[in-house]
């Protein structure tokens, strides 16, 4: 898929792409390889994953990465009410096999082979990733925010996605029937391995110019003059350059442009800019820093 069709597809999707972003995403398609998203918060790292789901057509499956997450909820986990119900169901037919044994040696041995029906597919319950590959459509698979996840996480990852395939013990491996295309985002929260890095294409969204952020603004607030649209895109890249505890991020600013024509319409006035500030600042020792750039700008 060529990167103005990407780009296409992710303004039906909701999202305006930049050229790098468009053909980041048309290689990892076409190269059939997990897109790494790095950026500071409230970028669209997450959006772009949606945006391409939603507009590729695919069926999108998520995970929300933190501390602890395992493969039981990533991958697959036995089903063990099932397991037990029928180990219940079939009590009197395990009891019929096992008349006459003496040790517990000989009914191990006797009921070995039945044993492994429990660990058949059916008692499999499918987590995203066994169903992106289990599905019969290509998937976007999101795997949001993997920084917050154990080391130990990223590790069993990684057979997933350099081959789109995982290995269950009990059943073998299982391969992809439509590869799925993978988008992991990251705030840089802690270092993610080379390992991981090596098997995707690496995209870095940063803040985005204020022409793009004013074009953004104007798709995502429909109601937001182009004078209004570009005078906050202005504003909030003068603010991220201030030293400030917290910089506004996309959805703050587009919030921002919300909360002012909530109030007054599409205003231009330095007053109002100040008193919607709450959409922006979420830290009282920023907001005075900030204030004077308004200021200083209007
Ligand atoms: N290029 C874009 N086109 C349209 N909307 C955008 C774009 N970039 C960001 N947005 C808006 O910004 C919002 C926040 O984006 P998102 O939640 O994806 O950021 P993020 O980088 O994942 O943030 P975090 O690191 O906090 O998870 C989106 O819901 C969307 O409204
Ligand atoms: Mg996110």
């Amino acid at each position: 898929m060529t990167p103005e069709l990407v780009g296409q597809a992710l303004e039906s999707g909701g999202y305006l792409a930049d050229d790098v972003i468009a053909l980041t995403c048309s290689l990892a398609l076409s190269l059939d390889r997990p897109l790494l998203v790095e950026g500071p918060p409230g970028v669209g790292k997450t959006h772009l994953a949606l945006a391409l789901a939603e507009g590729l057509g695919r069926p999108l499956e998520r995970i929300q990465c933190y501390e602890g997450l395992d493969e039981a909820r990533a991958l697959y986990e036995w089903d063990y009410g099932k397991q037990i119900l029928y180990t219940q169901l079939l009590r009197d037919t395990v009891g019929e096999q096992l008349r006459g044994v003496s040790s517990i040696g000989e009914a191990v041995e006797r009921l070995g082979a039945e044993a492994n029906v429990l660990y058949g597919a059916q008692f499999l319950l499918a987590r995203p990733i066994l169903r992106t590959l289990q599905s019969d459509r290509a998937h976007v698979l999101l795997i949001d925010e993997v920084d917050r996840s154990d080391p130990e996480f990223e590790a069993f990852i990684l057979e997933f996605l350099a081959e789109r395939q995982v290995t269950i013990p009990e059943l073998g491996t299982i391969r992809a029937k439509h590869s799925p295309l993978i988008v992991l985002t990251s705030n840089g929260a802690r270092e993610l391995s080379d390992a991981l890095r090596r098997r995707c294409l690496y995209l870095y969204i940063d803040y985005p110019k204020p022409s793009h952020e004013q074009a953004i603004i104007a798709r995502m607030v429909p109601e937001c003059g182009e004078a209004l649209a570009s005078s906050l895109a202005e504003l909030a890249a003068t603010v991220r350059q201030l030293d400030l505890r917290q910089s506004p991020s996309i959805s703050e600013t587009i919030d921002w442009a919300r909360a002012i024509i909530a109030l007054s319409g599409n205003a231009l006035s330095p007053e109002i800019y100040k008193a919607t500030l709450s959409a922006i600042v979420k830290h009282e020792e920023d907001r005075e820093a900030v204030e004077r750039a308004i200021d200083k700008s209007t």
